[in-house]
């Protein structure tokens, strides 16, 4: 089928070109270490979010059912999925983030990414926004697949990110920053695959929080090293982040939506 239609897209090749497009510009952002600095403002602007997908998952959970977090973050599902369900493996490659996870007794941690990961089948797998940097998207996929007997959920933005990333990026080099992979491409990608998922829509409020400006800097001024102008970017800062009363910065307070691509693999 591909390639004898040209309306056709290859969207493995089209998910491909993207991760690559996006890498060639900056890999930075997808190091651990960026997710190791990152990680308490991501566990602060996300840790109380409200966006219904452990609601989602309910029809699932049972006190003697297992599930893989493939790359948990700050485990805000990983922790309370734990508290439902008989055993939780938190897969999660920053020490950052994994410094985060609030431990529970039936709940191991394994300090890797998906790709290397040696983790037991388990009933269910999750994966939320995490694909957007994997240029083989099948390949995770399909471990995603293979190792869930009951059901797979992937979770991703349909729109693009919203943190000072690549705005900031922008200013520094004066040219638009390629895209990332969004909900409509894992769709199409899944069809491609042979996969007939079940979607959910999740709309909630998101905004991005540090505490000072020393959180901020230390979070961008890294991974924007080589091209990093100060003058440029304490003008991109005093325009763009909101400071509250208590010196923390907002940015970016609005409503986010998010696909759940979610199916029974076969048997
Ligand atoms: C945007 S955060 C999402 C965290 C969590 N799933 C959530 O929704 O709160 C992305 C996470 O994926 C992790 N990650 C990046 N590449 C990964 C990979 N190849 N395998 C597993 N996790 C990965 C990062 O370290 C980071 O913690």
């Amino acid at each position: 089928m591909v390639g004898s239609d040209p309306l056709f897209e290859d969207w493995e090749a089209h998910w491909r070109r993207l991760v690559e497009a996006r890498e060639a510009q900056a890999s930075a952002f997808r190091d651990p270490a960026y997710w190791d600095r990152r990680a308490r403002s991501f566990n602060a602007a996300t840790s109380g979010r409200k966006d219904g997908f452990l609601e989602l998952l309910e029809p699932w959970l049972a006190p003697d059912r297992t599930l893989i977090d493939v790359g948990a973050g700050a485990g805000r599902y990983a922790a309370p999925l734990a508290d439902r369900l008989d055993w939780v493996t938190a897969v999660e490659p920053s020490q950052g983030m994994r410094d985060l996870i609030p431990p529970r007794e039936n709940m191991t941690v394994i300090a890797s990414g998906w790709e290397l990961a040696e983790a037991a089948p388990a009933d269910l797998v999750i994966c939320c926004h995490v694909l957007y940097g994997a240029a083989d998207a099948r390949r995770f996929i399909e471990k995603l697949e293979a190792s869930a007997r009951h059901r797979v959920f992937i979770q991703l933005r349909f729109g693009q990110l919203r943190t000072p990333a690549d705005p900031l990026w922008e200013e520094m080099m004066g040219t638009p920053r390629a895209r990332q992979p969004a909900f409509g491409d894992l769709w199409n990608l899944l069809l491609q695959m042979g996969i007939q998922a079940d979607v959910a829509v999740l709309r909630y409020q998101s905004f991005q929080v540090w505490k000072d400006e020393q959180e901020f800097l230390d979070e961008y001024r890294p991974p924007l090293a080589s091209v990093w102008d100060e003058a440029k970017g304490r003008a991109w800062m005093d325009a763009n982040l909101v400071r509250e009363a208590d010196g923390s910065l907002v940015f970016g307070r609005a409503e986010s939506s998010s696909g759940v691509a979610h199916w029974q693999p076969p048997a």
